[in-house]
């Protein structure tokens, strides 16, 4: 059996383990496997880069961060259009596909790369996916692998807040990574004992924020810690199109709403308030215990499905059990944290503040 591996979109803790528990299983299940790496996502797929791994390849990855194969965005728009010579990338992946005779094509990736192997599958290609992101929004899945070292490590950073909030008395905004959803920032802003979470999923409005923080000061709270995701919005950004809020940022000179709202805090309550970007330290190292262990279930799942040619699915662990879903389900859908989760429901229950105004509190 002639198997296909790539790792695309961002890259997150963990990827290197799914794809070492993926190669013992099928290099000591299926006989005769030859296992290609593609080399930085679809795009060696697409310009025909990749490298022939045997199993002693996959040694020692359990704990590597980041993906011996490279990795890379290739926006799905992208994937179906002309490349001026006639070829759109689609056509170009499915060249090489069929020109190594691939048997299956193993993506390790999040929505986009969800997106664009379903598109493969419908075309004929024999795909199983693997769902790979810190954000845990891919449909279908209760979590994705990255999903909890990336939480471990905001969460350290929140908790690391603290001390030098309390020493000066500031507000503190950590920013966590999210565009489009906020499961990390829900997350980690629990964990981490943030007294204010933000997130895309429920727009902020500024004045509620500000009296959130007044009232914590008027009843003798010395700091505040504001966990807010990189995609949070405001009621007013909420109502415009994804387009036009991105281009009222640009003008504004802004990618995110973070310093903005602090500097509103600032002006407003009359408390140096600071901010604290964590980036891409979330997406850097080793994965942790969990998320290794989950590597080993879904990539040595992924295996077994390869196994019993079981293909046009993405593996998904539903209920403490390892599953799979239809990849033609799932593409295209975003798993958002849903206002009323209980994830929500019991950071309110502790006091959290979601920066809503009084109207729309439950
Ligand atoms: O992997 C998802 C994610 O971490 C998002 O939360 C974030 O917006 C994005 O990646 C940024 O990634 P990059 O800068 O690598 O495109």
């Amino acid at each position: 059996m002639k198997i296909g591996i790539l790792t695309s979109g961002g890259d997150c803790p963990g990827l290197n383990a799914v794809m070492r528990a993926f190669a013992k299983y099928v290099c000591s299940h299926i006989e005769d496997v030859k296992i290609i790496g593609f080399l930085n996502g679809y795009t060696g797929l697409i310009e025909r880069e990749y490298e022939i791994l045997e199993e002693k390849d996959f040694e020692n990855l359990l704990l590597a961060g980041g993906t011996m194969l490279g990795s890379k965005r290739q926006p799905f728009k992208q994937i179906t259009v002309s490349d001026g010579n006639n070829r759109s990338k689609l056509d170009k992946m499915k060249e090489t596909y069929e020109k190594l005779g691939l048997d299956c094509l193993v993506t390790l990736g999040g929505a986009g790369t969800h997106k664009t192997a379903a598109l493969l599958a419908s075309e004929g290609c024999k795909v199983i996916g693997l769902p790979k992101t810190i954000d845990n929004d891919i449909w279908g899945t209760d979590v994705t692998f990255g999903f909890s070292s990336a939480m471990e490590i905001a969460t350290e950073c929140i908790d690391r807040m603290h001390s030098t909030a309390a020493s000066h008395g500031r507000i503190m905004l950590v920013e966590v990574m999210g565009n489009k959803v906020g499961w990390l920032t829900l997350y980690a802003g629990i964990a981490g004992g943030a007294n204010m979470i933000l997130i895309p999923e429920i727009p902020y409005d500024e004045n509620a924020v500000i009296a959130f923080l007044e009232k914590r000061r008027r009843e003798g709270a010395r700091y505040s810690i504001v966990a807010i995701a990189e995609g949070a919005v405001s009621v007013e950004e909420a109502k415009l199109k994804r387009k036009e809020m991105a281009a009222l940022r640009a003008a504004r000179g802004e990618t995110t709403a973070t310093e903005r709202l602090a500097r509103a805090i600032e002006e407003k309550t009359g408390v140096e308030t600071r901010t604290q970007v964590i980036g891409y330290l979330q997406r850097g190292g080793s994965p942790n215990p969990y998320d290794r262990a989950i590597c080993t279930l879904m990539g040595s799942y992924a295996g077994e499905l390869a196994e019993k040619k079981k293909f046009g699915v993405t593996v998904a662990l539903s209920g403490g059990k390892v599953t799979y879903n239809s990849l033609a389900d799932i593409a295209g859908k975003t798993k958002s944290v849903p206002p009323a989760h209980q994830m929500v429901k019991a950071a309110k229950a502790v006091g959290i503040s979601f920066g809503e105004s009084e109207n729309k509190k439950e």
